[in-house]
């Protein structure tokens, strides 16, 4: 039973990779950090080749994460390669992708079984409905966003932290301190902000008597001081700045400098108002009834709401601040869902209870299907430069240009199958002949500078008033690529029609493919 949910789980996270392997802009300077290590290595001599030092980001970030998800995705390339597996470069951004997913996907399973250990059976059964049926979550552990390596240490503590007997008071003694180091070196390492989180984790140890300020201080000072020392010396390496940290480098940025309001200011109660219940969708009002019924989870819930409080003082805010919330709040959702279910069984209230539970569900689910059918929708620049290597397969000397709206929905260097470098060590094989393909993201070019620019031979542009000042005298349009609009209410339902989707999506050209005549 339980291996079958852990595989559910798994196999949830990965259907999301596959239905949608290609990448956005905010994952890809991680991916990149990938590519290179994956490709290069990481020798002194690789560094030059490095994407970083071409495109290097607002802030500078840790190379860490992509260090050790290149390194742990390696074995995995191997097996998919004796598997036939990878063809192209794309291939090993889909293993990579899903190896992510899969450490992800296990803490969120260990949760599971604290859960189940604490609350009881069916409140882990619930909890991984819950979890599965969301959208945020499964769908993006297989990202490569900052947040999402930081989300795997944050869960296995909190599964330290859960992982007790039902009538237990406080933190388990021996693995408080585990819990605490974890969280120290996530937020020195990978993202500052979950030392918001670990402060009221660390109120609750020390007043509940799990630790002493001796200890707190000691495991502190230990896991603080070594990750510091490994970003540092790991990410002046990588970025050639010496000493470089990046995290304090961000908060600098980022809060000292309050760079982070440029990016767009929120009311306070955005967090609670909007973007909880959108990363939790019908876990959020059982999770306020889990409070209600049982103090397990208030002091369960007690750390995640003080976090979310405290960044909520911050102008700036996105989901991604506080995805590390979600599986704590699931766990409350399926706490609440198993007292519901247990009511008077038999009776009326007890039936409309269960179906209240199973409502919820089906909620999330058809809530899920949409946002998952959007998504899939979304990359138009990953579906253009697919099509690309696809309809130039066999012609040497390209040299494309590709726009700004292309490199953020898709293009990744994972994609440019058909220009160097070919990791031969891990299966992928230069093009028989030599191919000459140049793939360009130069930016700010007008489309006069890319006709002019006698190299171009073809051209990813935006559509919109750009394209239309390519001269159709000088380029072909091969191609046109579109992705998700939006939604609208689909009127053959209205006229009998023989349709089962309430919505239809609209689509929008976005992307076209030019060629020089
Ligand atoms: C990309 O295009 C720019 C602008 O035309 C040009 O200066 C640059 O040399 C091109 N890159 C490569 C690798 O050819």
């Amino acid at each position: 039973m339980s291996t079958s949910l852990d595989i559910l789980l798994v196999a949830t996270c990965w259907t999301h990779v596959l239905l949608a392997p290609y990448t956005k802009v905010e994952e890809s300077f991680n991916l990149h950090a990938t590519h290179d290590v994956l490709t290069y290595g990481i020798g002194a001599d690789a560094l030059q080749y490095y994407d970083h030092f071409i495109f290097p980001g607002a802030v500078p970030r840790t190379f860490i994460g992509s260090v050790l998800l290149a390194w742990i995705s390696t074995p995995a390339i191997y097996v998919a390669k004796y598997y036939g597996s990878i063809q192209s470069k794309t291939d090993l951004q889909i293993v990579a992708r899903l190896v992510l997913a899969t450490l992800n996907a296990v803490a969120v399973c260990l949760i599971r079984r604290a859960t189940a250990r604490r609350y009881g059976g069916p409140a882990g059964v619930l909890y991984t409905f819950f979890t599965c049926s969301q959208f945020h979550l499964p769908f993006w552990v297989g990202r490569t966003l900052p947040n999402m390596f930081a989300l795997l240490p944050v869960n296995i503590a909190s599964y330290l932290l859960l992982n007790r007997a039902p009538n237990s008071q406080r933190f388990p003694s021996r693995d408080v301190n585990r819990a605490i180091g974890l969280l120290v070196s996530t937020a020195v390492i990978f993202r500052s902000e979950i030392a918001l989180l670990l402060a009221p984790v660390l109120l609750q140890s020390w007043l509940s008597g799990a630790t002493n300020l001796r200890n707190i201080f000691k495991v502190g000072l230990l896991s603080g001081l070594s990750s510091i020392v490994l970003t540092v010396l790991v990410d002046s390496y990588f970025w050639q700045k010496w000493p470089l940290w990046p995290e304090l480098h961000g908060v600098y940025f980022n809060v000292v400098e309050g760079k982070s309001a440029e990016w767009g200011i929120s009311p306070f109660h955005t967090y609670f108002s909007s973007f909880l219940p959108k990363l939790l969708l019908s876990s959020f009002p059982l999770a306020l009834v889990g409070l209600l019924i049982d103090s397990r989870i208030r002091s369960l819930l007690f750390p995640p709401i003080a976090f979310i409080a405290a960044l909520s003082a911050l102008g700036h805010k996105e989901w991604r601040f506080i995805v590390y919330v979600v599986p704590l709040f699931n766990v409350a959702a399926a706490r609440a869902a198993t007292w519901l279910i247990s009511r008077r069984k038999g009776s009326l209230f007890g039936r409309l209870c269960f179906l209240a539970v199973a409502g919820l569900l089906v909620c999330n689910f058809l809530v899920t299907y949409m946002l998952t059918v959007t998504s899939i929708a979304n990359y138009p620049g990953g579906e253009a430069l697919t099509r690309f290597n696809e309809l130039y397969a066999e012609r040497e000397n390209v040299h494309v240009h590709i726009s700004n709206l292309a490199a953020q929905t898709g293009v990744s260097l994972f994609l440019q199958t058909h220009a160097p470098p070919y990791p031969s060590q891990i299966g992928i094989k230069p093009p028989p002949k030599s191919y000459n393909w140049v793939y360009n993201k130069t930016e700010n070019l007008t489309p006069q500078d890319i006709t002019n620019g006698r190299h171009f031979t073809h051209a990813i542009v935006e559509v919109g008033p750009d394209v239309s000042t390519f001269s159709m005298r000088e380029w072909d349009v091969v191609d046109t690529i579109q992705a998700f609009e939006r939604w609208i209410p689909n009127m053959e339902l209205l006229n009998g029609g023989k349709v089962w989707e309430p919505f239809r999506m609209v689509k929008k050209d976005k992307l076209v493919i030019l060629e020089r005549k």
